[in-house]
C-alpha cells in the first residue's frame, strides 16, 4: 500500500495492494478522467509533484517515464511510500 496525497485539496488517501490510483479516487467521489483503463490511451495522465513513480502504462514515452513528472492513474504506482499529484 503506498499513500496518495491531493496537492489541491490535501486529501490523503491510502491504496492498497489490490486496487489503483483510479479505484481509490473514485471510491472517495474525486472525479479523474479515464477510458481505458489498461495504461494505452493516456486519458488518465496526471501532473506529479512529488514522490517516486512504478509506471506500469504503454503510453508514455522512455523520456517521460524518466522525467518522472506525469504518470497513468489506471495501472501505474508508487515506488515508495507517497506520491503528490497535481489534482
Ligand atoms: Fe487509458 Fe489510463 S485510462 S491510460
Amino acid at each position: 500500500a503506498f499513500e496518495v496525497e491531493l496537492a489541491r485539496t490535501g486529501v490523503s488517501l491510502q491504496v492498497g495492494a489490490d486496487e489503483t490510483i483510479l479505484d481509490v479516487l473514485d471510491a472517495n467521489g474525486i472525479d479523474a478522467a479515464f477510458s481505458c483503463e489498461q495504461g494505452v490511451c493516456g486519458t488518465c495522465v496526471t501532473d506529479v509533484i512529488a514522490g517516486t513513480l512504478d509506471h506500469r502504462d504503454s503510453f508514455l514515452s522512455d523520456k517521460q517515464r524518466a522525467a518522472g513528472k506525469q504518470m497513468c492513474l489506471c495501472v501505474s504506482r508508487a515506488n515508495g511510500d507517497k506520491l503528490v499529484l497535481d489534482l
